[in-house]
Parts: C-alpha cells; structure tokens; sequence
C-alpha cells in the first residue's frame, strides 16, 4: 500500500514509519517539521513539508490509506490556545478527511485518544461505547473530529478511530511530558519523582510500538472489520492509577524516592478502559509491551546518556515548551505558521 502518514516527525511517527516499511508498505510522510530537527526519517520515502491546514488534493494522488497523526498532541498544548487546537486537530481533520474522500482515498485513520472519556472517573473500564466527556480542548477536538469523520464514512470511504491510550517508550524523538517517561526522568535526574497530584487519577497507558502496530492493523485489515469503528488501544493490563506507575518507575530506579506534592488543581481527567474489542476484532494486533518492559526500556535509553546535551524537562523533550520556545524566538506566530515559509 501507498501510506501517507501525517505528522511522521513527531514521536510516534518515526516508531511507526519503519514499522510501515518491514510490512510491505511505501510511507509519504507529511509535516511541519515544528520538533523534526532536520533529521532524515530513512523509511519514508518521500516528505513533505507543509501544514495539515493547507493540505492539497495533489498531495494524496495515488494513496491508499491515510494515518492521521499531525496534531497539537497533548491537554496542556490545548490548554495554550484551544482555537488554534480546534483549528488543526478539529477543523484540519476534517477538511483532511473530506479531500481524501473526494479523491478516493478509501481508508482514514485517525489518531484519537482515549482522553475523549475524560472525567468518567476510573469506576469501570470503558468500552468503545462508552459516552464521550472530553474535558480540555484536545480531547473535545478528539471527539469531534470523529463526529466529522463518521458522517464521511460510505462504502468507498472508510474512517478508523484509534483511540489511544497514554504513550510511553523510547523512539527517535522521544517526549518527557508523558507520565512514564516524565517519571523516570525525574527519577534518573533528580532520584526524586514528582507527582503534582495525589496519584489518584486512572490512566490507560501504552507503549508508541504497540500504537505504531495498532495504527498499521487496521489500514491493512479487509474494510468491513474496521469500518466507521472506534476501538481503545492499550494492553490487557494497561489501567493504572499515577500512584501505580510512580511506583512501577521507582523500583528501576535503585534508591530512587517518591514526592507527592499534592501541588496541583484537582486532575478531573480519570479513566480506565477495556481493550477487549482491539484485541478481539482487530486483525493482527497484538500488542507486546508490558509496563515493566517499557520502563526498563526507557531507563536504559537515560542510563546510556540519551539526553544528550538536554534536561529531560528541557523544551527539547516537551511539546508545548519548545512550541512556546519557537514563538518566543519568532520562529513561529501566533497561530504557529513559520516566520519564513516552508518549502
Ligand atoms: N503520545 C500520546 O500519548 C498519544 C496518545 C493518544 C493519542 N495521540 C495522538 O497521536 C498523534 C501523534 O502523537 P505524538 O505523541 O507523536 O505527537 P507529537 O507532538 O510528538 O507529533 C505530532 C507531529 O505533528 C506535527 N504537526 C503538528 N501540527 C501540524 C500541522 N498543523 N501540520 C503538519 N504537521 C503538524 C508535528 O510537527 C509533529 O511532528 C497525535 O494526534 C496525538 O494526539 C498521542
């Protein structure tokens, strides 16, 4: 297949594209290139630079399936300006899926996140069925992107709503603003991990790989087993309390200590969820990350000096600071359009 992934040079996207090529697939990639750093992405053979808001007919000649990935991607980037994420993850979206349509570009997966549940409060592991109660601007842009899609879908047109749990792992760009990465570099760092909460909240994570896989599956699979469907991803065992995973961190690393400053505004955000239907009805998605194996993972990366030259809490490794850098140096305006144009 021909797969145009959007936003490739983020942190999932550069996990997923050589995941892409190893399965038979040839990878257009799409991108503004706010976190890219001029680094090559080897498994994509052709790349675009250009905004998903500007996204032209021509770009899609001869693709078969689209993996939306371009966003402003977590709650505190919404928390920033939540017209702007309206506009790119919302608006963009749509209009995306709507050219993709008219040119006949027969399947769309769109990264969703299961923080569309929002405040449901962690009593039940929720199922695709479950209703929506976004509550910061990226979810609700989340939720009403996959409105606008599902009134697209028809038989030549396909829309696949991946909703996401929480990432975590190691990849060629990765994020310290994730709630695992973050708490093994405070605790590789500092040897003290900071929890602003009081490590109460239900959060499904999953490790970017089995994502990656998640997002591949059901471009490939026949259309009538993902048409128009939403499913959770995650791993079985993948709802945990913030309590849980800060002491899941702190047991690799020795000596380590927990900080709960109960510092921050009560989190509304709480949820668990149930990963049976990925599981059961995706065909070929297996996911093959555990916790544990992705905390080790992410240690060994910080214990062979893969921060470099920054902090872990650096704007290098948090998406809305080196956003926010990017502005503030003029390299960007407001509505995070270069200061010199792409090409
Ligand atoms: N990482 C997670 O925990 C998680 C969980 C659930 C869902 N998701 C979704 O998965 C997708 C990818 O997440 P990620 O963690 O790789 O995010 P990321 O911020 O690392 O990458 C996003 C990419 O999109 C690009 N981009 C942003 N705005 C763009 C625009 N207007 N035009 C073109 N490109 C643009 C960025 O340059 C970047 O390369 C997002 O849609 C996110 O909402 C992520």
């Amino acid at each position: 297949m021909r797969i145009l992934v959007t936003g490739n040079q983020g942190y999932i996207g550069p996990v997923l594209t050589p995941l892409a090529k190893a399965r038979g697939h040839s990878v257009t990639g799409f991108d503004t290139g706010y976190f890219a750093d001029g680094a090559p992405d080897p498994a994509v053979q052709h790349q675009i630079r250009g905004d998903v808001r500007d996204i032209a007919a021509k770009d899609l000649e001869g693709i078969d399936a689209i993996i939306h990935l371009a966003a402003l991607s977590n709650d505190p980037m919404g928390a920033l300006d939540p017209e702007l994420t309206l506009d790119i993850n919302f608006r963009a979206s749509a209009r995306l899926a709507g050219l993709a349509k008219s040119v006949g570009v027969p399947r769309f997966i769109f990264a969703s996140s299961c923080s569309l549940y929002g405040a449901s409060g962690g009593e039940a592991d929720l199922d695709e069925t479950a209703p929506l109660q976004p509550v910061s601007a990226y979810a609700l842009s989340k939720a009403k992107t996959e409105e606008a899609l599902l009134a697209l879908a028809d038989r030549h047109f396909s829309p696949v709503f991946m909703r996401n749990a929480t990432a975590y792992g190691v990849g060629p760009r990765p994020r310290f603003d994730l709630v695992v990465n973050n708490l093994a570099g405070w605790a590789y760092t500092d040897g003290v991990l900071r929890i602003l909460s009081d490590g109460t909240p239900w959060r499904p994570l999953v490790h970017i790989e089995d994502i990656a896989l998640a997002a591949l599956c059901a471009a490939e699979a026949p259309a009538d087993m993902v048409h128009a469907q939403a499913f959770n991803i995650g791993h079985p065992d993948g709802n945990y309390q913030v309590r849980d995973i800060a002491l899941a961190v702190q047991a690799a690393f020795a000596g380590s200590q927990l900080e709960f400053s109960g510092t921050a505004t009560h989190d509304p955000r709480s949820y668990r969820v149930c990963f049976d239907k990925a599981l059961n009805q995706l065909p070929g998605y297996v996911p093959r990350w555990t916790l544990d194996r992705g905390i080790d993972e992410v240690a060994g990366w910080l214990r062979a000096g893969g921060l470099g030259a920054h902090r872990f809490d650096s704007p290098h490794f948090n998406r809305l600071a080196q956003l926010q850098q990017a502005r503030a140096q003029g390299l960007l305006d407001r509505d995070l359009r270069p200061a010199s144009p792409l090409n």
